[in-house]
């Protein structure tokens, strides 16, 4: 019988596409996936570092491995991902049941570090941070009923933004050949994938560190001409390498959506600058605003955190002024979490939990309010939108995204499932949208 796998994982885009890479390669040499953790002869955690909770909530799982360790000694426990990196050898100080600490650079041989495992019986760790990604692993099959599939064109950061501990987990920026991204890109539209977004930390540096071509807005262009890709996106990137030529893009590119994540982080100058983000509060604006000349219908949703070091009262309001004036259609907010090697742990002015939580809420409660205007704005509108399947709530409710990436709910049959459809808004709601069908 084949051995069963099961991968746990936290964290963002990256992360979950690193756990499918994951599951590709072991499929190929073929492991089968398990249901349950309980089932599993090989359970892998693959960690988020970005902050404090979710570090806990990956530490809290991993050591709840050693009752099953201890009922199945022939199991294998690895962690994997951002923790693994940034912890190193002292996980396996801490879970001495561990088998396996793998970096974010090292998982493209986690066959080959299992199979080390199996005969020798050893532990094995790889943190090597300089081994390249050169190609995608492939698992025909991995992907069916999906419609949308992530592609990594890049990894890791150059930024080192004071706040950030990315760029000690993923290491130095490095851009995929531009070959493989194209040659991937075809695979996934031959395996029915409508949408791809390409990810990176900050996709708009693509290529800029080796000086080679295409550049960003280069390689959209490129992609765009592929027979068969119906949407493209992109994420994240970073304002201060926001070109005009890639904001031209937006009203250039038939496939690109109109729809941008880019993180903002504060709105006051000062701790911007202290945040190391290399853009002014009216930088950002002026980006935004042209943004919205280029597609008047672009959503933007943005990254913002509370309670860094030195944030007075002052510059939190301008957070908050910021929000309204841009209104954002989403935004994502964090209480700054200290975290190791980090710049900002030198900064003096560090702010109360409470006081965070405090300016959290404000902010997450104008926000959330501004949302829901958004989308009470597109009742009535008709919005192009991507069906991905039938709706959590059942009853013959179909789910989609707009070109905006907005969430619709609407009746349908589930023969539309990857087909973009015209979707009457009746109903803007907090986190979606309700509509009806117009046309096939
Ligand atoms: N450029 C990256 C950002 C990764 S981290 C990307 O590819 O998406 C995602 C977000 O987490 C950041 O935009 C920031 O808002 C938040 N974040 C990062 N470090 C943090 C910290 N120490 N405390 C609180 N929030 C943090
Ligand atoms: Fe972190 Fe800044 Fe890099 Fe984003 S750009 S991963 S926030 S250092
Ligand atoms: Fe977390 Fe690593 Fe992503 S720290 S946010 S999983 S890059």
């Amino acid at each position: 019988m084949a051995q069963l796998f099961h991968i746990k994982t936290f964290g963002c885009q990256m992360n979950k596409h690193d756990s499918d890479s994951i599951s590709k390669i072991l499929l190929d040499k073929g492991y089968s996936q398990a249901d349950s953790i309980e089932d599993a002869h090989i359970i892998l955690i693959n960690t988020c570092a970005v902050r404090e909770k979710a570090e806990e909530k990956a530490l809290t799982l991993i050591g709840r491995l050693a009752r099953l360790k201890m009922k199945r000694p022939d199991m294998i426990a690895g962690v994997i991902g951002c923790v693994a990196q940034e912890k190193g050898m002292n996980l396996f100080r801490r879970f001495p049941y561990l088998d396996l600490v793998l970096g974010p650079r090292s998982i493209y041989h986690v066959d080959e570090f299992i199979s080390q495992i199996k005969k020798r019986r050893e532990r094995v760790s790889s943190l090597d941070l300089a081994c390249e990604l050169t190609c995608f692993p492939n698992y025909n099959g991995y992907l069916k009923g999906r419609v949308k599939s992530f592609l990594k064109i890049m990894e890791g950061c150059d930024n080192f933004c004071s706040y950030c501990i990315v760029p000690f987990v993923r290491g130095r920026e490095t851009s995929l050949p531009a070959k493989e991204i194209i040659h991937e890109t075809k695979c996934l539209i031959s395996q029915e994938i409508k949408e791809i977004t390409l990810i990176g930390q900050n996709v708009n540096s693509y290529n800029v560190k080796n000086q080679a071509l295409p550049t960003f807005p280069g390689l959209l262009k490129e992609l765009d001409s592929i027979t068969g890709l119906e949407r493209l996106r992109f994420t994240t990137s970073h304002p201060k390498d926001l070109s005009d030529e890639l904001i031209g893009s937006f009203g250039e590119l038939n496939s690109l959506c109109p729809h941008i994540h880019l993180p903002v982080q504060s709105g006051s100058d000062n701790i911007l600058k202290l945040m190391n983000r290399g853009y002014t509060r009216d930088k950002y604006i002026g980006l935004i605003e042209r943004l919205r000349k280029t597609r008047p219908d672009m959503t933007i949703t943005s990254d913002m955190i509370v309670g860094f070091p030195g944030e007075r009262e002052k510059d939190f309001e301008d957070s908050l002024r910021l929000m309204d004036e841009i209104e954002f259609d989403n935004l994502f907010s964090f209480m700054y979490s200290e975290r190791p090697g980090i710049k900002a742990l030198q900064l003096p002015g560090k702010i109360g939990k409470k006081e965070k939580q405090t300016r959290l809420s404000i902010l997450q409660e104008r926000q959330r309010g501004i949302t829901l205007s958004k989308n009470k704005l597109l009742e009535g509108t008709i919005q192009e939108t991507l069906v991905e399947g039938p709706a959590k709530r059942g009853d013959d409710q179909l789910t989609g995204r707009t070109l905006g990436n907005k969430v619709v709910n609407f009746p349908g049959r589930s023969n539309l499932k990857g087909q973009v459809v015209g979707i009457k808004i009746v109903k803007g709601l907090q986190n979606s949208l309700l509509g009806e069908l117009v046309d096939r």
